[in-house]
């Protein structure tokens, strides 16, 4: 990937920049937690956007993707968003650093990529992660915190891109570190490194390669919800509210809003028993933790798929540990955590059974957490 971006770069502009990249990223468990103040669990993977940069001495941006073999160029101005989408996270970048009085100057870009699209790996974070932090390095002598690159991305979500999604896929691409996941409070944005590196187990994603495109914004209809019920309680979020709270105002609310919040409550608890099961080595309960997630993210929250579910039955069948669809939803992959000797039995499974069911494999991506956004140097 890095000589096809220097090969391209240079037929583009006919010199040499630097080379950014960032991480995609897995969640152990916590879905939905953090636009609620809970907490999350993420780590970054080494699947990354990596881009080539140079300044150029104009008030224009040039990018050429290779991926998506589109080039597109933009003025820093407002009224000069691009209309390509994957345009417009890195034009929305630009405008955020700009708007919290950074500076961003022109400059030419060459990326790629290899986090799979649409897989709920967050391929949007990683591109925007690898731009602010590359922007930051180039115009701002990194004078901007690594917090606020990950909200630089958050917003540019919010404001170029219409989700309104929390902070976990940014924060997890700035501040991964090679094989720690981390445990993150996103109420206080207090965090913790936790070194995993389970033995005797892998982390497997299958991914469905099914994405459903759902009209209304599901994601921000689920949103919507946890805050109705948190303005009912009289709480900020939903992180501040109790099962027995909740239950009590059960027939004052609706029952969709109910189950939501019912689905959040539980999740924010389930974080913390993962990191104390982990602290004892117990993956057992790990394990079960992760199924109960599955289990709330379909019946309660309502974000899974039949594709999704019919690999979590297949996980329990193979008697996989963990199992449960990861990220936003709607499609994407199941994180699964699988005992060694139980691993080339499950994957076999999963493919063929999918196969027969849905007329397509499954992709199959072992977890390796690596480093978030960086330069590379070499
Ligand atoms: C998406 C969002 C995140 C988070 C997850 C669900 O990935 O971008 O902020 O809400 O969904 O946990």
């Amino acid at each position: 990937m890095k000589e096809n971006i220097r090969k391209e770069f240079k037929n583009h502009f006919g010199c040499e920049g630097t080379l950014y990249a960032s991480a995609g990223r897995i969640n152990l468990i916590g879905e939905h937690t953090d636009y609620n103040g809970g907490f999350v669990f993420p780590g970054a993977i080494d699947k990354v956007i990596m881009a080539e940069i140079r300044p150029n001495d104009s008030d224009k941006v040039r990018v050429y993707s290779i991926d998506i073999d589109d080039y597109v160029e933009f003025g820093l101005n407002e009224e000069d968003a691009p209309k390509q989408q994957w345009a417009r996270y890195i034009f929305g970048i630009c405008r955020e650093i700009i708007k919290r009085g950074g500076v961003v100057k022109g400059f030419d870009a060459v990326f790629a990529g290899n986090v799979p699209l649409g897989a709920g790996l967050s391929s949007s974070a990683a591109l925007e992660s690898c731009f602010a932090f590359a922007l930051n390095d180039l115009f701002n002598n990194n004078a901007i915190d690594k917090f606020e690159l990950a909200r630089i991305g958050q917003s540019t979500e919010h404001n170029y891109c219409g989700v309104n999604c929390g902070i976990m896929d940014q924060f997890a691409s700035v501040f991964g570190k090679k094989g720690n996941l981390m445990r993150l409070d996103c109420r206080s944005m207090e965090f913790e490194y936790f070194p995993f590196n389970p033995q005797g187990y892998k982390l497997v994603l299958v991914d469905s390669v099914v994405k459903h495109e759902l009209v209304d914004s599901p994601y921000n209809k689920r949103r919507q919800s946890c805050e109705r019920v948190a303005k009912h309680l009289g709480v900020e979020t939903l992180r501040d509210a109790t099962k027995e709270a909740l239950e009590a105002a059960k027939s004052e609310i609706s029952e969709e809003d109910y189950s939501r919040a019912k689905f959040v409550i539980e999740e924010k608890e389930r974080v913390l028993d993962v990191c104390d099961a982990l602290n004892r080595g117990d993956y057992e309960t790990v394990g079960q933790l992760m199924y109960a997630t599955h289990t709330g993210l379909s019946k309660d929250y309502e974000v899974s798929c039949v594709e999704l579910d019919f690999l979590n039955d297949i996980a329990k069948e193979c008697g996989v540990t963990g199992s449960r669809i990861m990220g936003g939803g709607f499609g994407g992959c199941t994180i699964n955590l699988v005992a060694d000797d139980k691993y080339d039995n499950f994957i076999s499974e999963a493919v063929k059974r999918f196969n027969e069911k849905y007329g397509h494999e499954p992709k199959i991506y072992d977890v390796v957490i690596s480093d978030g956004a960086h330069k590379i140097t070499e």
